[in-house]
């Protein structure tokens, strides 16, 4: 695992879609595109291609990781999902959804993988690239975003190449993905479901499912990336922001306006004022912002409806304060 990671970079093709499997197969580490934004994939049931994984994105061995099956059967081997965790499974998967569950007596997946927890996050993914790699691997898939611990997510090929190239085997391109939000991650603590993660599947799309969704009681249970500083830019966030500083780079939403007029750089998530649109626009403009080197991006408000949830708990962490970084 060396060289600049040109070479590693392959178009989607069925060749393609062979060489990441056998690759995951023996132990290595593959990016690819997922409906959410790009996946890092590893053998989950291996410790050491789990651990190669984990020393690749520097994250921390007290995070664990999404594990990616072909279908409910799939999950079933690995989790023991309750009654109500089966009604949305059978509702969104494939898709956007990630089901934390108790781990089942039989499941095969290493411990690394769950971070020793006696639970397991399991996903279907919908995007057909992800959808033949796991079929053609044949075992289940641990894959945490593509992109180094703490920073913003990949939804383009180049991202995962510019943060990881070096450092992994292969990098699938199949272009920008869809949602351009990682999954919703719920758990399931007395049965009662708890949002752990808002995602690409809205909470009010979920209640229509369950009913309403219960607040965490256990502090076990949280997500363990989902604390603190994640999703992070290099700049400076600055939320809800009305007006403009002299030195702001501006991440508008909505109609143009006076604000982005006055701006040294500015970008629009939905000029339409459309979530959806605002959702896939986010982490690649986050980086282009950023890359753009200045010191403050002052993002406009968002609604919390929706995915704005989801929108504005990215936006939050990433303006959260942060550990200095290596
Ligand atoms: O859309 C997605 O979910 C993407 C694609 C690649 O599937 N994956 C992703 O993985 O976002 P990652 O590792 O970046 O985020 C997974 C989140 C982390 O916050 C992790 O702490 C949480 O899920 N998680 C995983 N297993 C868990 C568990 N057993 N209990 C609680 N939280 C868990
Ligand atoms: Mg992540």
């Amino acid at each position: 695992m060396n060289g600049t990671g040109l070479e590693k970079l392959r178009g989607v093709d069925a060749s393609a879609i062979s060489e990441a499997a056998a690759v995951l197969r023996r132990g290595g580490v593959v990016a690819f595109p997922t409906e959410t934004v790009y996946g890092l994939g590893a053998d989950a049931t291996s410790q050491t291609a789990v651990a190669a994984l984990f020393a690749a994105k520097r994250r921390p061995g007290f995070n664990p990781l999404i594990v990616h099956v072909e279908n409910l059967r799939a999950a079933q081997e690995l989790g023991r999902i309750p009654e109500n965790a089966l009604q949305l499974a059978e509702r969104f998967w494939p898709g956007a959804l990630t089901l934390v569950v108790p781990r089942g007596p039989r499941c095969s997946v290493s411990l690394l993988a769950t971070a020793g927890l006696d639970t397991i996050a399991l996903r279907v993914p919908s995007h057909p690239v992800t959808a033949a790699i796991i079929a053609q691997a044949g075992i289940p898939i641990a894959a945490p975003s593509a992109n180094l611990s703490g920073r913003v997510s990949a939804t383009a090929a180049s991202h995962v190449h510019d943060e990881l190239g070096a450092s992994i085997d292969l990098i699938l391109d199949g272009g920008t993905t869809p949602l351009g939000l990682e999954s919703t991650v719920l758990a399931f603590e007395s049965g009662r479901a708890v949002l752990l993660r808002p995602g690409a599947v809205p909470r009010e799309e979920i209640e229509q499912v369950i009913g309403p969704l219960a607040a965490s009681r256990s502090r076990s249970v949280k997500s363990p990336g989902q604390l603190d500083s994640h999703y992070a830019p290099r700049a400076t966030l600055r939320l809800n922001a009305k007006s403009l500083g002299p030195d702001e780079a501006l991440l508008a939403f909505g109609p143009a306006n006076t604000l982005q007029k006055g701006a040294l750089a500015s970008l629009n998530l939905s000029p339409a004022g459309e979530l959806r649109e605002a959702a896939s626009n986010l982490f690649a403009m986050l980086r282009a912002l950023d890359a753009y080197g200045t010191g403050t991006i002052a993002v406009m408000a968002i609604p919390e409806t929706g995915l704005g949830e989801a929108i504005n708990d990215r936006l939050r962490r990433a303006a959260a304060p942060r550990e200095p970084r290596r």
